[in-house]
C-alpha cells in the first residue's frame, strides 16, 4: 500500500522487531503513526517518530482509534479482526499471523484484509542498508555476538532474561557482541546507550 502526507497508520506491537522498523518506514514516507505498545516503550517509540501512542495495557486501540488508512498488525491471529472497525473505507489490514476474516464483512466495510508474508527482494533490502546506513532507519541493537558464538546468541534470546523482547536482524560478514544481561546495553546505528537501554531488547546484529 502506498502511503504518503495523508496516510495514518496505526502500528499494532510497535515496540517489537517488526513493529519498530515498519513504524519508521512508514514516517520515512511521511505517514501519521500511532502505536501501541506497553506503556514502557512510549518514550522510545515516540524518538522513533510515533506521532500517537496507546498503551494496551490501559485501553484497547480498536475503541479509540477510527478512519485509518493502514494497520499493520504484529501480534496478529484471531484478534486481528477488531481492527476492521478501525479503518477507513479503502483501508489495509495487514496482520502478521493471519485470524479468520469474512470477505464479506470486509466487502462490506470496504476494506483489505492481507496475510503478510516475506517476499525476498535484493533491491528492496539494498535500499533498506541505505536507509539504516543513512540514520534513517535505526535498529535497536543491546547486544552483539561473533558469528561464532551463534549458538550462544540464540540461546540468550531463548532465556529472554532481560526486558522486552529478544530479536535478531542483521546481514552476514564480522560480528560484534556486548552482553545485555551484566553491563550497560549498547547503542548502535545512531542510538544512544540510553536509548537502547530503553528498548530493554535483545537485538542481534552481524555486520
Ligand atoms: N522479527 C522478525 O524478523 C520477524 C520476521 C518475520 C515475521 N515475524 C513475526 O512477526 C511477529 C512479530 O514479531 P516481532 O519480532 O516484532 O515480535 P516481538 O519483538 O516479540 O514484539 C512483539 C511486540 O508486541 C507487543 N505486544 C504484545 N502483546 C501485545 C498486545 N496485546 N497488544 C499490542 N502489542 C502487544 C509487545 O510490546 P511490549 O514489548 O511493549 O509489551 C512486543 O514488543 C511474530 O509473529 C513473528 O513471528 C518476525
Amino acid at each position: 500500500m502506498a502511503l504518503d502526507s495523508k496516510s495514518t497508520v496505526l502500528i499494532n506491537g510497535a515496540a517489537g522487531g517488526v513493529g519498530h522498523l515498519a513504524l519508521q518506514l512508514a514516517k520515512w514516507k511521511g505517514a501519521r503513526v500511532i502505536a501501541v505498545a506497553s506503556g514502557a516503550h512510549e518514550t522510545f517509540l515516540r524518538e522513533l517518530g510515533a506521532d500517537e501512542f496507546i498503551d494496551y495495557t490501559k485501553e484497547r486501540p480498536e475503541e479509540v482509534v477510527r478512519d485509518v488508512d493502514l494497520v499493520l498488525d504484529t501480534v496478529g491471529g484471531p484478534d486481528s479482526r477488531r481492527f476492521l472497525r478501525t479503518l477507513k473505507r479503502g483501508g489495509s489490514l495487514y496482520p502478521v499471523y493471519f485470524g479468520q476474516f469474512d470477505d464479506e464483512e470486509n466487502a462490506k466495510l470496504g476494506v483489505t484484509v492481507t496475510a503478510v508474508s516475506v517476499r525476498s527482494s535484493g533491491a528492496q533490502l539494498a535500499e533498506l542498508q541505505s536507509l539504516v546506513d543513512a540514520g534513517k532507519i535505526r535498529v535497536a541493537i543491546d547486544s552483539r555476538f561473533p558469528l561464532a558464538d551463534a549458538r550462544a546468541a540464540h540461546e540468550r534470546v531463548a532465556r529472554g532474561a532481560y526486558p522486552g523482547q529478544g530479536r535478531a536482524h542483521g546481514r552476514l560478514g564480522k560480528s560484534r557482541f556486548t552482553d545485555a544481561s551484566g553491563g550497560r546495553p549498547q547503542g548502535a546505528g545512531g542510538l544512544r546507550d540510553a536509548d537502547a537501554e530503553t528498548w530493554g531488547r535483545l537485538a542481534i546484529r552481524w555486520s
